[in-house]
């Protein structure tokens, strides 16, 4: 009987497209310092969980525990903004423990990596991502929120010494405000040996009024870098969201996230957990199961993953593949990206 990541294959769960269960993306806080346009754009009331509907550490644990059981290797930390909740390194600490789980990261916007890169490090986390989408300081108020772009500069050249093995940037590139950077942040990463992603703007949550033409494609930032840097694509792994190249001038890497113009669905392995305890199937789903009702309630592990496993029988989201059929459909009641963790 074939063996995949340590488990025989038949016993994998598999989604009604025969996906399996990878990997988990559990948002820790919907509560962030920035105010991105495309998130939580400032003339919007926003309204945050209360303390005692967030789920606590311990909830967590166990939840990532009984998924590892289930299939789940890798586990990515987010929020709102993951660095702002207290104590986040103790989490990481714990999740790293966890027999099965082979891989923790995390995904950040920065502010708040200076002071805490070592400590990140020191609780085991390997694997660092960084949201930055211009290097300009009166661009960034503009599209994050007024903080100084200092703190995640300096936060991002913080990472090396405090030993991360792999440092990615992520770069939301929208039409007309930031494309003019594409090279920039090019060369921003290639300096640092950072692996760059540029992510093509999504029309998640309900509140950044999104249209199709602020999307700066995979084909326009393709032609913007060739004008500059050669270089090839690299296969890609078989649940990864990047298309990948590599520079021939360089031993490095970069990719692009390109969920409007050429999406994944087909190899989509992930489920995510919001702050709240409630388990989404897709990026873009209009509801979820909440788990922490039965938590709370006192259901034993075995109870517990047998509600994840239906949720994973029954799970055929494919949005990004359908979206300009589906749009108007579910744009009223998506989940909102601060509340997800993208
Ligand atoms: P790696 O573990 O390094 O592969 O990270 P990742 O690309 O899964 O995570 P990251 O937090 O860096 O996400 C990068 C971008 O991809 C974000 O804008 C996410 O919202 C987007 N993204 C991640 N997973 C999905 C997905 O399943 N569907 C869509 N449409 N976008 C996704
Ligand atoms: N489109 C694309 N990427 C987005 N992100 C947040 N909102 C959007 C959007 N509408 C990015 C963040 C972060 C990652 C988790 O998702 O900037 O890098
Ligand atoms: Fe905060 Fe990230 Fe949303 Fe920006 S995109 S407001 S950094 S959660
Ligand atoms: Fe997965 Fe949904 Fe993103 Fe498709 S749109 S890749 S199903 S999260």
């Amino acid at each position: 009987m074939a063996i995949q990541g340590g488990r025989k294959v038949t016993e994998l769960l598999k989604d009604k497209l025969s996906r399996p269960l990878r990997t988990l993306r559990v948002s820790v806080t919907d509560r962030c310092n920035f105010r991105c346009f495309y998130c939580m754009p400032t003339d919007k009331d926003i309204e945050f969980l209360p303390r005692s509907e967030i789920l606590s550490y311990e909830e967590i644990e166990r939840i990532v525990r009984i998924l590892a059981d289930l299939g789940i290797e890798k586990v990515r930390i987010t929020g709102g903004e993951p660095l702002v909740r207290k104590g986040i390194e103790e989490l990481i600490n714990k999740l790293t423990k966890i027999k099965g789980i082979k891989d923790v990261a995390l995904t950040t916007n920065g502010y708040r990596l200076k002071e805490m890169a070592e400590r990140l490090a020191d609780a085991g986390l390997t694997r660092i991502t960084v949201s930055l989408n211009t290097l300009k300081q009166d661009r960034f108020s503009l599209m994050s929120g007024g903080l100084s772009i200092y703190h995640v500069l300096e936060g991002i050249d913080a990472l090396r010494g405090a030993g991360f093995t792999t440092v990615k940037v992520n770069s939301v590139i929208v039409k007309g405000i930031n494309d003019d950077e594409v090279l920039d942040l090019a060369e921003f990463c290639r300096e640092r040996g950072i692996i760059l992603r540029f992510i093509e703007y999504m029309d998640v949550g309900t509140l950044n009024g999104w249209t199709p033409e602020q999307v700066f494609s995979a084909g326009e930032i393709l032609e913007r870098m060739g004008s500059l840097y050669d270089f090839e694509p690299v296969g890609r792994e078989s649940d990864e969201t990047a298309l990948r190249f590599r520079y021939r001038d360089m031993d490095l890497e970069f990719g692009i996230i390109a969920s409007v113009t050429k999406p994944f669905c087909s190899s989509c392995t992930r489920l995510r957990l919001s702050a709240d305890g409630t388990l989404y199937t897709c990026l873009f789903s209009d509801r979820g199961l909440n788990i922490k009702r039965y938590i709370r309630r006192g259901y034993d592990d075995r109870a517990i993953a047998e509600v994840i496993k239906d949720l994973w029988h029954r799970r055929e989201d494919r949005y990004s593949e359908i979206r300009f059929e589906s749009i108007n459909s579910l744009s009223s009641k998506r989940v909102e990206m601060f509340r997800i963790g993208g």
